[in-house]
């Protein structure tokens, strides 16, 4: 967007988070709370960026690095006006509207701000030097007052520990986005005093400074107060979560996503699911994961950073990490998908399998019990109840190769590094340590005996019947 430049603010401590987290990266929906304004900027096209870091500001600055913004470092955090101050260090020469958005309002939404800029900017010349958005709550604790005057214009904010008994009472408080016009902001920024409850420098204070120099304030009063909530503490840091996920939720049903109970589909805002996939209750769909169309994600499934292929169903209770699944795979119930898998189209993986680092071609199947990890598994291969792939001999890792065709008895054990040719039988119950050629058959166990009547002598000999 012409003539924007923003600051976000993102230097406090977080007091109140408890932490040593600062609080902009604590998580809300998957991501750090600081990428939502981030993301809103990024949206709105604003041409500077700059966010103001100080607590943990190598954290924040490793955290958002390569997003593109700009830094600027408040050393001590002397308040939200002083934060603003350092910010316009690195914004001398900008012209136009300066927006300045809090790091700790994550559910704030472009539209929001696209509201408050046609209201800034509506008007021409009589302009305002300064907006900000407002909203009304039940229980403004926390929150800078609004106050206006008998015509309803707005004349100064009072923060709650400044506010008189009366003031108190002010159920319109301020919500921490303003948006100014960048002359107003550079002459008038030095001006804000710190004689406060706090002795801070307090940007809203930048109100009572335009409006006493005869300049206007406007005031878009939100009326969804949950969509400018700020996040001061842990509780708030969940109710921000729940209206997140609500939020996401919503926006997938929309696009054709039957989700059977919203608010138990712990969904990140990251994840990307395709239309006609239903998923169940209890479920948590986390990081970079890409669901594709039609699929069936049954409760109680986590899911990890993984790509998921059109017509795949994970059943209930299966674990399903950092990797990548093709079309119409069948994985679980209760079944563990560590990290590094790929997984072709057709494939299934049956109850109580655990699969880690491995590679399995087209319509193999692994039904039940097994454990297959640094493996290498062709198409049509039939693995066996019970299977084991020794991948780790006390000191390193080995790979088992298990081409196309073959068939592994239930129960077996594939001591890594080993290779079943294609099409090759491993009998039942045999420990494979050996390369097994293509197309033959390996067997370890002993000849089976059966000694007829031996059960009846042994009860005589016990006296039992
Ligand atoms: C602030 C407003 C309050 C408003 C509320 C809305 C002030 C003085 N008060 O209060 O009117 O109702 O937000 O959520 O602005 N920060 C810095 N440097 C500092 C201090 C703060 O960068 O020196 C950053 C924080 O990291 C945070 C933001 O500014 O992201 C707001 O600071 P916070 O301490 O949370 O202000 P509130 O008490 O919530
Ligand atoms: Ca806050």
């Amino acid at each position: 967007m012409k003539n924007l430049s923003a600051i976000i603010l993102a230097a406090g401590k977080g007091t109140r988070m408890k932490s040593s987290l600062p609080k902009v990266l604590h998580r809300v929906s998957g991501l750090p709370m600081l990428a939502y304004p981030v993301n809103v900027l990024k949206g709105l096209k604003a041409g500077n960026v700059v966010v103001v870091v100080g607590h943990g500001a190598d954290e924040v600055r490793r955290a958002f690095g390569t997003t593109g913004v700009g830094f600027v470092l408040q050393k001590e955090q002397l308040g939200t006006g002083h934060a603003v101050m350092c910010a316009m260090k690195g914004l001398k020469s900008v012209r136009g509207d300066v927006l300045i958005l809090s790091g700790d309002v994550p559910l704030l939404t472009a539209q929001t701000v696209k509201g408050l800029l046609k209201l800034h900017r509506a008007g021409g010349k009589k302009r305002p030097a300064l907006s900000l958005v407002t909203t009304i709550v039940d229980d403004p604790k926390g929150y800078g007052r609004v106050v206006r005057d008998e015509h309803g214009a707005v004349v100064r904010i009072v923060e709650e520990k400044d506010c008189s008994v009366l003031q108190k009472g002010i159920n319109e408080v301020n919500a921490g986005v303003y948006l100014a016009e960048a002359g107003f902001l550079r002459s008038n920024i030095a001006k804000l005093g710190n004689r406060n409850a706090q002795g801070e420098y307090y940007l809203p204070d930048l109100v009572e400074l335009a409006v006493g120099s005869g300049r206007k304030v406007k005031a878009l009063t939100h009326l969804d107060a949950n969509e400018v909530m700020g996040i001061n503490n842990r509780v708030e840091l969940a109710k921000a979560n729940r209206l997140l996920r609500l939020r996401k939720a919503e926006d997938l049903m929309l696009s054709g996503v039957t989700i059977v109970d919203p608010e138990t589909a712990y969904i990140d805002s990251t994840v990307k699911v395709g239309a006609d996939t239903t998923i169940y209750p209890g479920v948590h769909i986390t990081g970079d994961t890409v669901i594709g169309q039609g699929c069936v994600v049954e409760e109680g499934v986590r899911i990890n950073g993984s790509v998921i292929g059109d017509s795949t169903t994970i059943k209930s209770h299966s674990i399903v990490e950092d990797s990548v699944l093709g079309k119409e795979v069948v994985v679980g119930p209760f079944a563990r998908l560590r990290p590094g898998n790929s997984i072709s189209e057709g494939v299934r993986i049956g109850n109580f399998v655990e699969v880690k680092k491995t590679s399995i071609g087209k319509g193999s199947k692994a039904n039940h019990l097994s454990y297959l990890g640094d493996s290498v598994i062709g198409s049509g291969v039939n693995i066996g109840a019970g299977t084991i792939t020794c991948n780790y001999d006390g000191f390193s890792k080995h790979t088992t190769v298990i081409e196309d065709g073959a068939f592994i008895g239930s129960d077996s054990q594939l001591v890594a590094p080993v290779t079943v040719g294609r099409g090759a039988y491993v009998g039942s119950g045999t420990t494979v340590t050996k390369d097994v050629p293509p197309g033959s058959l390996v067997i370890t166990r002993t000849g089976e005996k059966v000694i007829a009547g031996w059960a009846a002598r042994k009860r005589k000999k016990k006296g039992k019947k």
